[in-house]
């Protein structure tokens, strides 16, 4: 396969490589000035309460990324240096295997409505299932528009809990299609506007009427195969790096203490793209951790196995990662918000679907990065050249003086802001 056609974007400098962006996404001029600073301080007040200022996060972009054929340029908005460079090399790592699969399932949503005060469970349901035609048009009711968009309420599921500690309770999950909205708001409207007919039929009192953050009814999956040609380094066999990676990740799928890092290593490229495209990282964040356990016991959101050829030989390395994802591209600050608005158009203006399903692929491979680095050199050397760097930049080092001053601080394998100011001082 071909480079990435912004391969190297990350050696030229700042305004070059706007520029280049600019015009591989074909951003206007606006577009292209809302990659900085993009909302107003009158956009943030009326987007929240009591509003004091704007905080900004570098916003950067990720390359090599090929996603069902296409090349994804993936923006992604995080304060922590190695993430954006090494979500890239292993997006380029993953080329020579054709790129990323992907796909994802109906945009369902859960709208949760708690039932409580039912002398009997079974009968009560029983009464809800057989409304379901009414339940679900009192459902829709709000929102004709998603309705008519092949979106709404689909569907009730049933949920008893007999031993809570606040006794026993029933739960209604109604299934709710939010097809490209991220869809908190339709959920709980929804959720909220059948709790009198809940009532009603049951003879029981509705308490909770909320979306789950666990939308296992809402899952992308992305995957890819890396030739084990690829993960050769340092003299050592491609093979054996895979089976590095392989038992690295072995480890997390046994060990919750392990999962719990592995997993925050994914989130690290999944949130940051979430940012960037104004969506709801908070709600990303629980769905994935309930995922991950969902089992009973906390493990790995990414799968890796090793293929072999007939003569069991290792030939590649093979990585799935599929989990909840609930993202909108209408509605909310992913429209609002004048960044995140460029950066859609810069992710090719994907529907809620893709860009859930980018964002497993960014998961994935940002899982890959790790684990590689960590089943090898160990991921201190990277961190501390670009730690350096922001060493140097507090110290108070300016434009390329910055480099300088790092590589030097890397070279005496002394990274204080101290010795930092020395070394300016010197210059
Ligand atoms: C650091 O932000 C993320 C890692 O710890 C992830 C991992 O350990 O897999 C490197």
């Amino acid at each position: 396969m071909n480079p990435s056609p912004l391969a190297g974007l990350y050696k030229l400098p700042l305004p070059e490589r706007v520029a280049r962006l600019a015009e591989w996404a074909g951003l206007s001029a606006d577009e292209r000035a809302a990659l900085d600073a993009g909302l107003s301080l009158e956009q943030a007040d009326s987007m929240i309460e009591n509003v004091v200022g704007r905080f900004a996060l570098p916003l950067s972009v990720a390359t090599n990324f090929v996603i069902n054929g296409r090349e994804v340029v993936i923006p992604m908005a995080v304060e922590e240096p190695s993430i954006v460079a090494a979500v890239s090399f292993a997006a380029r790592l993953t080329r020579a295997g054709g790129g990323f699969v992907t796909r994802s399932s109906e945009p369902l949503m859960i709208g949760q409505v708690q039932i409580l005060d039912l002398p009997d469970l079974d009968t009560a349901g029983e009464k809800l299932l057989a409304a379901k035609a009414k339940l679900l048009a009192a459902a829709n009711e709000h929102h004709p528009t998603i309705q008519k968009l092949g979106g709404g309420a689909k569907d009730i599921e049933l949920r008893p809990l007999p031993n809570t500690p606040a006794g026993p309770m029933l739960i209604l999950h109604l299934l709710y299609d939010c097809r490209d909205a991220m869809g908190a708001n339709a959920v709980n409207t929804a959720a909220e506007a059948i709790a009198p007919l809940v009532e009603q039929l049951t003879g029981g009192r509705v308490n909770l009427r909320i979306l789950s953050n666990l939308t296992d009814r809402r899952t992308a999956r992305a995957e890819c195969s890396v030739p084990v040609a690829q993960l050769a380094r340092n003299g050592l066999d491609g093979a054996d790096v895979a089976r590095s990676i392989f038992e690295a990740w072995a480890f997390a799928a046994a060990d919750p203490y392990r999962a719990a890092t592995h997993n925050k290593g994914i989130m690290n490229g999944i949130d940051a793209v979430a940012l960037a495209t104004g969506n709801d990282w908070r709600a990303i964040e629980a769905g994935a951790h309930a995922y991950a356990a969902r089992e009973g016991r906390y493990t790995s959101l990414t799968d890796w196995s090793l293929r072999k050829d007939d003569a069991g030989q290792i030939t590649h390395l093979h990585g799935v990662l599929e989990m909840p994802l609930s993202v909108g591209t209408v509605g909310g600050a992913t429209v609002a918000h004048p960044t995140a608005r460029a950066c859609m158009k810069i992710l090719g203006q994907p529907h809620a679907r893709q860009l859930a399903e980018m964002m497993a692929a960014v998961g994935l491979a940002q899982n890959l990065a790790a684990i590689r680095a960590l089943a090898g050199e160990g991921i201190q050397r990277g961190h501390m050249r670009l730690h350096a760097r922001q060493v140097a930049l507090a110290a108070g080092a300016q434009g390329a003086q910055v480099q300088r001053i790092a590589d030097q601080l890397v070279a005496e394998g002394n990274i204080r802001t101290g010795r930092a100011r020395e070394l300016i001082g010197n210059e």
